[in-house]
C-alpha cells in the first residue's frame, strides 16, 4: 500500500501527492496547491504542530510511555527525579549522573527572601494558590539576570534546574501564606517529595514523614510529569517559540493548566463528589449529566478513548494511602459513579472513561491537601514536561514563531462613520 496521500483542488484540477510518515503529511502540500488555502482545524483536532520524542500516547489502547518506557514500569520501579532526568535527557541516568542530578536539584531549592517577604506577602489573604503559583513562577525569572539566556545550553540547564527545584518551594510557600503559617525552608537531607511534604505540613517539630505517603506523592509526581501536546504544554511551546524565557513560558503553561477542563479538573471532581454527597444520589446526578446539565468531571479525554492508564495506577495507589490515613469518605461515591457511568450507553458510546483527575483528588485530600492546592500539585511535576518540550522546541530546526492562520468571518471593508451619524 502506498504511504502517500493525494489531494486534488477541485477548483483548479491541480493535484499534489505527498508522503505520509508517522501518520502525518506535511501541510506544505496544501501550500503547494494554493498558498492561500487554509485548513480549518479549531482546537488542533487533526494538526500535529511539532515532532516530539518525549512522550508517546495511544489513546485507543490506553498506552502512555515516557521516552519509550511504559508508565506502569516507571510508576512501579522509578522515582520522580529519575523520571525528570529521563524526560529532559532522553535516557535514564547512570549512578553518577543520578547522584549529580539529585545533588543539583537539592541545592537549588531555596528561593530569594524577597520572593517570600515582598512578593508573596503582597497577595490577598484568600488568593487562590494556583493564581499565586502562576505569578510566582513568572516573578522568579526576574531574580536571575541570565533567565533570558536561552541560547547557551549551560544557562538553559541552570534555569531548568532552578524551576524544577524551586517549584515545590513556591507551591508550599503559597499554601503556608494562605494558611497564615510560617514558611518552612527546604531541607537538603530529604528527597524531592519528602522535602515538599515537609515544607507543606511541618508545624514546629511536629511532623513525621510517612514513607507510604511520600511514595504516593512521588508516584503522583511521576504520573503527572508529562503528557505530550496537551493544552498547557502547547501553551509552553507557543510562548517558547517567541523565545520568551522559560519562567514566563512556564507561567503561561501553568495558567492554561489552571482551567477546569485541564488541570483544574481534579479540584472540580472533589466539588462534584461533595455535591453528590451519597451513593443514593448518583443515578440522579448521572441523569442530569446526560441531560446536558454539567459534565461528569474526571471523565473523558481528548486523546484517551479507553481507561487512562494513569487513572488505573492512581486508583490502586489510593488504597495504599487509605490504609494509613483512613478511607476518604468520597471514595464510595466515586466508585459508584464510575460503575454507573461505565454501564451507561451515554458514556460507553462516547468512550468516556475515568481520566487522571478522577481519583487523584481523593488521594490529595487524604494526604491533607486542601482542594485549592490540587492543580498546584499537578503543576509541580508538569514543570519538568514543560521544560523538556521547551528545550526540544528550541533545538528543532523545523520550528519558527507560532502563528496560526485564521478564517476571517468579520465584515468586509467599510468607511468610518462619525459618532453623530451612527
Ligand atoms: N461528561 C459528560 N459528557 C462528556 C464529558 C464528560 N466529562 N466529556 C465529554 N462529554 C461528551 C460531550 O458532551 C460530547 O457529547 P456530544 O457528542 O453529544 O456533544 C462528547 O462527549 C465529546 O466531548 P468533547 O467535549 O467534544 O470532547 P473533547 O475531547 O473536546 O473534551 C475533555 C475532552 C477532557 C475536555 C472533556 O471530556 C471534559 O470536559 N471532561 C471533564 C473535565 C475533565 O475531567 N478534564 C480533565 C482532562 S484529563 C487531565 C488533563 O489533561 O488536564
Amino acid at each position: 500500500m502506498a504511504e502517500t496521500i493525494t489531494i486534488i483542488d477541485d477548483r483548479t484540477g491541480k493535484q499534489v501527492t505527498v508522503p505520509i510518515a508517522g501518520g502525518a503529511f506535511s501541510s506544505a502540500a496544501l501550500r503547494e496547491l494554493d498558498p492561500k488555502l487554509r485548513m480549518y482545524d479549531p482546537a488542533f483536532l487533526s494538526t500535529a504542530a511539532c515532532k516530539s520524542a518525549i512522550t508517546y500516547l495511544d489513546g485507543d489502547a490506553g498506552v502512555l510511555r515516557y521516552r519509550g518506557y511504559p508508565i506502569e514500569q516507571l510508576a512501579e520501579k522509578s522515582n520522580f527525579l529519575e523520571v525528570a532526568y529521563l524526560l529532559l535527557n532522553g535516557e535514564l541516568p547512570t549512578d553518577a549522573q543520578n547522584e549529580k542530578w539529585i545533588y543539583d536539584v537539592t541545592h537549588h531549592t531555596m528561593i530569594h527572601e524577597n520572593m517570600r517577604k515582598r512578593f508573596v506577602d503582597g497577595f490577598h489573604h484568600d488568593a487562590h494558590p494556583m493564581g499565586m503559583f502562576v505569578s510566582a513562577t513568572a516573578a522568579l525569572g526576574t531574580f536571575y539576570t541570565d533567565a533570558k539566556d536561552i541560547d547557551g545550553t549551560d544557562s538553559l540547564h541552570k534555569q531548568t534546574l532552578r524551576l524544577i527545584a524551586k517549584s515545590p518551594t513556591i507551591a508550599a510557600m503559597c499554601y503556608r501564606f494562605s494558611m497564615g503559617l510560617p514558611f518552612v525552608s527546604p531541607n537538603n537531607s530529604l528527597d524531592y517529595s519528602a522535602n515538599f511534604l515537609n515544607m507543606m505540613f511541618r508545624i514546629g517539630d511536629d511532623y513525621r514523614i510517612n514513607p507510604v505517603l511520600t511514595k504516593a506523592m512521588d508516584l503522583l509526581f511521576i504520573l503527572h510529569a508529562d503528557h505530550e501536546q496537551n493544552c498547557g504544554t502547547t501553551t509552553m511551546r507557543v510562548v517558547a517559540s517567541a523565545h520568551a524565557d522559560p519562567y514566563s513560558a512556564a507561567a503561561a503553561a501553568a495558567s492554561a493548566l489552571y482551567g477546569p477542563l485541564h488541570g483544574g479538573a481534579n479540584e472540580a471532581v472533589i466539588h462534584m463528589l461533595q455535591g453528590i454527597g451519597t451513593i443514593d444520589n448518583v443515578p440522579a446526578f448521572i441523569a442530569d449529566v446526560k441531560a446536558g446539565k454539567g459534565r461528569l468531571m474526571g471523565f473523558g479525554h481528548r486523546v484517551y478513548k479507553n481507561y487512562d492508564p494513569r487513572a488505573t495506577i492512581i486508583k490502586k495507589a489510593a488504597y495504599n494511602v487509605f490504609e494509613v490515613t483512613g478511607k476518604n469518605p468520597l471514595l464510595d461515591v466515586a466508585l459508584k459513579l464510575e460503575e454507573t457511568a461505565l454501564k451507561d450507553d451515554y458514556f460507553v458510546s462516547r468512550k468516556l472513561y475515568p481520566n487522571v483527575d478522577f481519583y487523584s483528588g481523593l488521594i490529595y485530600q487524604a494526604l491533607g491537601f486542601p482542594v485549592e492546592m490540587f492543580t498546584v500539585l499537578f503543576a509541580i511535576p508538569r514543570m519538568t514536561g514543560w521544560l523538556a518540550h521547551y528545550a526540544e522546541l528550541l533545538q528543532d530546526s523545523d520550528q519558527k514563531i507560532s502563528r496560526p492562520m485564521q478564517w476571517y468571518t468579520g465584515v468586509d471593508s467599510r468607511d468610518y462613520v462619525a459618532i453623530n451619524k451612527r
